[in-house]
């Protein structure tokens, strides 16, 4: 039997569900995988989540040192959230030679290059599967089971808090500030819940996901974000008069080489797979060449489902005697694509007088810009105007809304939501 000691790094909703299912499940791992984990370190600052759980006190402490100076501790997992002292506390244990599994996508997707230096130089692995899409095991999809695939895309919902609140607002009208507040409750929604909603951990899954599907690193300035905080519960009630639903999407593709990688909101048709995928649920739709549609669908935030996948990596890291290495480059600058098109929805209040509709039509089409249909409707001197237009380039819609924002009778653009 293998005996492996384990260190976890805080004890809050990741490591507290990563506890339980290592405790409840330890012998079943030995069973299955002939891996006796012991958990030998935990660093915890708060003593009332130890005493909860009913840890042992005598193996929690705030020293690093106690981790990394342990013969003993061969995996490291981390869920303290934030960059430092993740990075620094990570490094320090790869350094030591044990592998390390985060479910930090922030941390990972900032600082991968230095944790795979580290990697090489103490011989340990990098293991990462619970910071994409929680208990979903796309990243061992990814790097395990498509190798006889180039990837051409991938396109997801990758974050639980920002569909709950879509799924809530859409299906029972609620508002997005009371929705967000039982998002925190229940343990989806990061420390600073802008993380969520305004995309940026949409943006740091992407960076990873697109780096493995594309094999070059995408780097999270390369990434186009917009959140969802903008998001009125009027267009999600438009966008199911036109028969669309609203989610918070993630997509990477490469096209004729170049690589596209942008997370924002989308009307998808209500009969595309991703809009059954509701509440903190997330799924990712991967396209490959030969295999062609992979979806993966699970839950994608909360404690169990990523402790899940951080046990998962505890065990593979245990297994391995040679660890995956991670070879990707720097991407040239000219790899990414600088424009992307889609088909948009665009929501403005304007004066309602003669010749204003023709004002903005015009405006649309001195950019090329082409429209599908209208729809109006006034009320006390305004119109609110909702425009469905054709596919077009990004650059081309962004120059038509700067000139029509700049005209005397349109109060105000209200959204513009692309259409997949
Ligand atoms: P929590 O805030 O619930 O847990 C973090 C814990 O780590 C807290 O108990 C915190 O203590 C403790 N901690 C932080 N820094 C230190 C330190 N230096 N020394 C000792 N203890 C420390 O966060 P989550 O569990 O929700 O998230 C953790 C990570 O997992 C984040 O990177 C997040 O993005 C990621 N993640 C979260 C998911 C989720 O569903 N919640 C899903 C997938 C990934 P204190 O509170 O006292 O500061
Ligand atoms: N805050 C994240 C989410 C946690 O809601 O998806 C899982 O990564």
């Amino acid at each position: 039997m293998k005996k492996v000691g384990v260190a976890l790094l805080g004890l809050g909703t990741v490591g507290g569900g990563t506890y339980r299912i290592l405790r409840d499940m330890h012998d079943d791992i030995m069973a299955t995988d002939g891996i006796d984990i012991e958990i030998r370190h935990i660093l915890e600052k708060d003593t009332a989540k130890v005493e909860a759980l009913g840890v042992d006190p005598d193996i929690v402490s705030t020293d690093i040192n106690n981790v990394v100076n342990d013969p003993e501790i061969k995996v490291v997992a981390e869920f303290f959230g934030g960059i430092e002292p993740a990075r620094s506390f990570l490094i320090a244990a790869l350094k030591a030679g044990k592998s390390i599994v985060t479910a930090n996508k922030e941390m990972f997707s900032k600082c991968w290059s230095d944790l795979e230096a580290a990697a090489r130089e103490g011989g340990g692995g990098l293991y990462f599967e619970a910071s994409c899409v929680g208990g979903v095991p796309v990243i061992r999809a990814l790097t395990s089971s498509m190798q006889g695939n180039r990837i051409n895309s991938i396109m997801g919902i990758v974050n639980g808090t920002t569909n709950f609140i879509l799924t809530k607002m859409a299906d029972e009208g609620l508002e997005y500030a009371d929705v967000l507040k039982e998002a925190q409750r229940l343990g989806y929604a990061e420390a600073n819940p802008s993380a969520d909603v305004d995309g940026f951990d949409s943006m740091y899954k992407l960076s990873i996901l697109s780096t493995l599907c594309f094999h070059k690193k995408v780097p999270l300035d390369k990434i186009y974000r917009e959140g969802i905080s903008k998001i009125s519960k009027v267009d999600i009630e438009y966008g199911k008069r036109f028969g669309y639903t609203l989610k918070l999407l993630a997509i990477g593709k490469c096209v004729d080489g170049k690589i596209e990688a942008r997370v924002h909101p989308a009307f998808i048709l209500e009969n595309n797979p991703l809009a059954s995928v509701k509440g903190s649920f997330n799924a990712v739709l991967i396209n490959g060449n030969n295999v062609g549609d992979i979806m993966l669908y699970g839950r994608g935030a909360g404690d169990l489902p990523t402790g899940s996948a951080i046990v998962s990596d505890i065990v593979y890291a245990a297994a391995q005697t040679e660890h995956m290495r991670f070879p990707y480059g720097e991407a040239e600058a000219d790899a990414f694509a600088d424009d992307f098109t889609s088909e948009y929805y665009v929501r403005m209040t304007v004066e309602d007088k003669a010749g204003v509709l023709a004002k903005v039509a015009t405006a649309f089409g001195k950019y090329g810009v082409s429209i599908n249909s209208v729809q109006q409707q006034a009320d006390e001197g305004k119109a609110s105007i909702i425009f469905m237009i054709h596919r077009t380039a990004e650059s081309k819609i962004n120059k038509a809304i700067a000139e029509i924002k700049s005209l005397n009778e349109v109060i105000s653009v209200d959204s513009l939501i692309r259409v997949m």
